[in-house]
């Protein structure tokens, strides 16, 4: 497999992508990094600030808005030369209104998270723009935070129609709580990329939990109540009881899974059961769901149909 030279990140303005575009600029070998966004200004706010602080010019803004599939694919199309490695970083509970129904049929909360990396990441191999690694920001809420609220998600059947519904939003009804849909979104994406995995060998498809991270935008659009609890009081007592961890940390576990032959291809990896920091362990040892091919392909196959 070709060595990562080049990396696009989406949601690279803020948060995790914008650490980890920073990390990777200071790694030998990394020639290019795409900053994948939706606002030019903020986007180039990033890029000068990275600029500033690696000493390297060597960003591009790439305009995108993950929760429009033809911005995706006009992006992708512009591209002029493969890219090593793609960091599928965009997401979090989905805006000031994560249940509004895109015009693609699914949630504003399910397109920012999964649609438009599927998206993505189908324009990509089929363009032949993609030589190594996927990489997907999964989350420990995937198998259930219980001590942070969110409960582990619960599929009934696995099947293509129950997938469909996480999609279109039907399992949670209009007045779905974003904070225990999200677990089922990265759940249904954890799963697509295992399918993806199998089915194109020649790409890794690793998926990575950055953990439990403070100090982002993460939790700015919960309601009022919510963005209290998690963001200002949580942000400040769970690092001191080790539920969170910096931004540095939790860019570095994507950096690591792009670079580390240890993660392989189809795995989800993330903390400990019941943490959301820490060590990294393969989550199937914590829910066999993760390696079940079929659910894998009932989850993918859903999915696909709106993308
Ligand atoms: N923070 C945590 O504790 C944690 C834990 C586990 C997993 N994660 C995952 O890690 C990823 C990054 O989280 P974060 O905490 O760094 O979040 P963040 O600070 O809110 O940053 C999110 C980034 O995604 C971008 N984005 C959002 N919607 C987009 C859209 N429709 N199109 C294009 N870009 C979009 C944002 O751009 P704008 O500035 O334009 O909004 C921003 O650059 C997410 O997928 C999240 O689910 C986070």
């Amino acid at each position: 497999m070709k060595p990562i030279q080049t990396v696009l990140i989406t949601g690279a303005n803020a948060g995790l992508g914008r650490e980890a575009a920073r990390q990777l600029a200071m790694r030998n070998g990394v020639e290019k990094i795409y900053l994948a966004c939706r606002n030019q200004a903020k986007a180039e706010a990033a890029r000068n600030a990275l600029e500033t602080e690696t000493g390297r010019k060597m960003f591009e803004i790439v305009l995108m808005d993950v929760t429009a599939p033809e911005t995706v694919r006009a992006a992708v199309a512009a591209l002029t030369t493969p890219i090593d490695a793609v960091v599928l970083n965009a997401g979090g509970t989905g805006g000031q209104k994560p249940n509004a129904l895109t015009n693609e049929g699914v949630t504003t909360i399910f397109a920012t998270n999964v649609l438009g990396h599927i998206v993505l990441v189908n324009e990509l191999m089929s363009r032949q723009l993609i030589t190594s690694t996927v990489l997907y920001a999964s989350s420990e809420a995937a198998r259930g935070i219980p001590k942070m609220g969110m409960q582990r998600p619960d599929l009934a059947s696995g099947s293509p129609e129950e997938f469909e519904s996480i999609a279109n939003g039907n399992k949670f009804g209009p007045e779905g709580d974003p904070m225990q849909t999200y677990g089922y979104v990265k759940l249904a994406a954890t799963l697509w990329m295992g399918a993806m995995a199998r089915k194109h060998p020649h790409v890794r498809f690793v998926s990575m939990s950055p953990g439990g991270t403070a100090g982002t935008a993460g939790f700015d659009d919960l309601p009022f109540l919510k963005r209290v609890i998690f963001k200002h009081v949580g942000g400040v007592l769970m690092p001191l009881f080790g539920m969170m961890h910096s931004v540095e940390t939790g860019a570095k576990r994507y950096v690591d899974g792009l670079f580390n032959p240890e993660f392989e291809t189809g795995h989800f990896y993330a903390s400990k059961a019941g943490y959301p920091t820490g060590a990294l362990v393969d989550q199937v040892s914590i829910d066999a769901t993760f390696a079940d091919t079929t659910t894998q392909d009932n989850a993918s196959d859903a999915m696909m149909r709106f993308a």
